[in-house]
């Protein structure tokens, strides 16, 4: 018996517990215990029943990521599934928590599944880059039917126990203690004498599926998977289960998770899970958590919107302050309305709907904000408009209540040095629509005190939120290298591209949309703004706004919207506009490839996050891949910006930005001379020195 794996009876039904700590995942020091203890079980003839159970939070929730890319210890975890289908007797699995992955493959390997009510199961490993490799293609199937495993396994989203059991993956969800249950369930089966089919035997289901409607479904979910390998490879071993013999299938699902995992899509997603995991720990473990019951919001605008509902969905009662009735009014109607769309979509109850807008309370008094433990300002970005309301808030705020600001760009140093509390002060910024964006960046101020910065990261984890911590610079990590990725956009079009061609070069590498793309979205005139505000001219883009072309709000901009459409479409109008401006300031334009494209828009890009790294604006190189995956789109398959460096090849990069630094002088081709250093040693964290 090993501290992994125990057997304990309940009369002639054996009890098998794994216990590996945090979420019981199939390491070696599982794995072979585990074989060993079904081995002697399956032979035991004083046994009847075997009841599969876990220790602690969850049932497995999947293979031990970090063991991928090393040598394969035997037993592997198909060999135990295979082993449990040689056993004769019943075979029930216990799942609470999460059945995931290699957890929901063993569990698929017993004849029996039950749970309880909070169980959810899925098979996510898409998410990490890779197939299930332990069978889930060719079993899950013979159990839900060929489309539900497919929706399944290549969105990678778990399912309730109910919905499990409705399809039929689950065989019983009890409400009443889950191992009692389980045992009771594994006697009927027993009395009732089978016979007992393992689920490799299982045909009925496959037989059922229609082929041309399930290529169909592949075929679109094929589009949507911009240049990722592992959905299309879902895709094909869940198609070899319906078409090919069992062993066939199962060899051929073997096949293509080898090509994943040793593949560099794959090992850029798990960079990413582990980088997002470590981005959320916050130095000092042993700092006290402050109590945060009920959040304050301050404006009731696009983002005070966003994070009102983030908050409201993660159970908090919000207090929701504005300067006067009517916008409150307008504020309260908008979340109204966007819980009443998901109400009409079926992603929200309307028990949930009329919950949620319970917990909001609107306020045109500051004291109100009295009894909050954590205010989030999100008014007009002006610096004197926000220090007079952190004046107004530290006023009334109670001591130890942490005040934050939702700010792109200023600087909260200067914003915490307006109240009598720095230590208390923080930037929470944010990403637009706030209740659906992931991200979050942390601002550590000056002064700001470690247990609040603590404290904020804890709770971004129960909104759903994916927090990082970053240091006070104009726009942070993430709009910082937004805007030297966005250095050269005039540049390319005045020199010969088109904004079609740019953006193709974008969507090509893996991004959702390109940078003008982006910009028709989210409004031309933002950015006008910003440089009227700051001295700063753009020569097309200036002149597009003078126009009034805001981009797709007014139906024009980088393209032209036909009649409310979403879809971009190249205007002739631009492009004389570029011809002319180009001829004006004496510019020949000639054809552009897309390599230059990315050489000059994310080769600087990874060159100020160099720099963010060196000034220690970011703590790790892994957490700007987390900024920019969350916030961003950068691709997932390429790891963010840092990670996809060393893919590129940091020597190729450094010299490709020497190049463009002689022929343009412009500072961001200049190389950081940590980027220098990533080019000698390879890593990151040797380039910290
Ligand atoms: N292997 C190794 N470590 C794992 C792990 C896994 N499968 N799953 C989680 N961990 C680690 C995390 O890195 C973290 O470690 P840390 O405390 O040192 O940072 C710790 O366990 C706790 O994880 P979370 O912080 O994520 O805990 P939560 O409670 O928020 O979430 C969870 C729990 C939902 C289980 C989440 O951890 C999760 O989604 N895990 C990954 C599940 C998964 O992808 N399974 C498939 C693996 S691939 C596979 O099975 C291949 C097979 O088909 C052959
Ligand atoms: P917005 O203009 O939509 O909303 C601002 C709201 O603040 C308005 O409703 C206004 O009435 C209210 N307001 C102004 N002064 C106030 C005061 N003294 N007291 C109470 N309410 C007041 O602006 P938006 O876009 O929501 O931006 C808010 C902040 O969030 C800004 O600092 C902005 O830089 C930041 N931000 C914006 C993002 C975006 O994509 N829009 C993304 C991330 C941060």
């Amino acid at each position: 018996m090993s501290s992994f794996v125990s057997v304990t009876r309940d009369n002639s039904v054996a009890v098998v517990a794994i216990d590996n700590p945090p979420v019981n995942a199939l390491s070696f020091h599982v794995r072979q215990p585990l074989f060993e203890a079904l081995t002697a079980l399956r032979d035991d003839a004083s046994v009847t029943a075997i009841v599969l159970a876990c220790a602690g939070r969850t049932f497995v929730a999947g293979a031990d990521i970090t063991e991928f890319g090393k040598p394969v210890q035997q037993p592997e975890l198909r060999a135990i599934v295979a082993l449990l289908e040689t056993i004769a007797k019943p075979t029930v699995a216990a799942i609470h928590g999460t059945a995931l992955g290699g957890g929901l493959e063993l569990a698929l390997g017993c004849h029996f599944r039950v749970a309880d009510q909070a169980a959810r199961l899925g098979l996510p490993e898409v998410k990490l880059g890779l197939l299930p490799g332990g069978g889930g293609t060719v079993r899950l199937p013979r159990l839900v039917g060929a489309a539900k495993a497919l929706g399944m396994i290549v969105s990678g989203t778990p399912i309730s126990a109910g919905e499990a059991k409705a399809a039929g993956l689950v065989d019983a969800v009890f409400e009443e203690e889950l191992l009692a249950a389980s045992i009771r369930f594994a006697n009927e089966m027993v009395a009732d004498g089978g016979p007992f089919p393992p689920v490799r035997d299982r045909n009925e289901r496959l037989a059922e599926t229609d082929l041309s409607a399930f290529d169909a479904k592949a075929a679109e979910l094929a589009r949507k998977a911009r240049g990722l390998e592992a959905p299309l490879a879902c895709a094909q071993a869940v198609r070899n289960a319906i078409t090919l013999p069992f062993d066939e299938a199962l060899a051929a699902e073997r096949q293509l998770f080898l090509k994943l995992v040793a593949g560099d899509q794959s090992r850029a997603q798990r960079h990413l899970f582990f980088a997002e995991r470590e981005a959320a720990k916050i130095q000092g473990k042993d700092v006290t958590r402050r109590k945060i019951a009920r959040v304050g919001i301050i404006g009731a605008g696009t983002m005070g919107g966003g994070i009102a509902m983030a908050f409201a969905n993660g159970g908090f009662p919000v207090t929701w302050l504005e300067t006067g009735e009517e916008a409150l009014q307008r504020g309260l109607a908008m979340i109204e309305k966007n819980y009443a769309v998901s109400v009409g979509r079926g992603s929200l109850t309307e028990e949930a709907r009329q919950q949620r807008l319970g917990l909001f309370k609107g306020s045109t008094d500051y004291a109100d904000l009295a009894d909050c433990d954590l205010v989030i300002e999100a008014v007009f970005e002006d610096m004197a408009v926000k220090k007079v309301v952190f004046g107004k808030l530290d006023a009334v705020a109670r001591p130890g209540a942490i005040l934050a600001t939702n700010t792109s760009y200023l600087d909260v140093d200067e914003i915490a040095a307006s109240t009598s509390r720095p230590q208390d002060v923080l930037g929470m910024h944010f990403f637009s629509p706030a209740n659906v964006m992931k991200l979050l960046e942390i601002v550590r101020a000056d002064r700001t005190a470690p247990d609040a910065l603590a404290t904020v990261a804890e709770l971004a984890r129960r909104i759903g939120k994916v927090p990082v911590v970053v240091g006070v610079c104009h726009g942070f990590v993430g709009n910082r290298m937004l805007s030297a990725r966005g250095t050269e956009n005039e540049a390319l079009l005045l020199e010969g591209a088109t904004p079609g061609q740019v953006d193709k070069a974008f969507t090509d590498f893996g991004w959702p949309m390109g940078p003008f793309q982006m910009g028709d979205l989210a409004g031309l005139d933002i950015g006008w703004r910003n440089r009227k505000a700051r001295g700063q001219t753009a020569v097309i883009a200036d002149t597009l706004c003078g126009q009034g072309r805001f981009g797709q709000k007014t139906g024009r901009g980088w393209y032209r919207y036909e009649s409310g459409s979403r879809e971009p479409a190249p205007d002739p109008e631009v492009e004389e506009l570029i011809r002319a401006k180009a001829a004006e300031l004496g510019i020949a334009r000639s054809e552009i490839g897309a390599d230059e494209i990315i050489e000059r828009t994310l080769y600087p890009l990874v060159n100020e996050g160099a720099k963010i790294l060196e000034e220690g604006i970011a703590a790790r190189a892994s957490d700007i891949d987390v900024v920019w995956t969350n916030g961003y789109g950068f691709p997932i398959g390429k790891g963010g910006p840092m990670f996809w460096a060393g893919l590129e090849g940091a020597p190729k990069i450094v010299d490709r930005l020497e190049h463009w630094h002689r022929l343009t002088g412009r500072v961001i081709f200049q190389p950081a001379p940590m980027l220098r250093r990533f080019a000698e040693t390879g890593s990151w964290e040797g380039a910290g020195g």
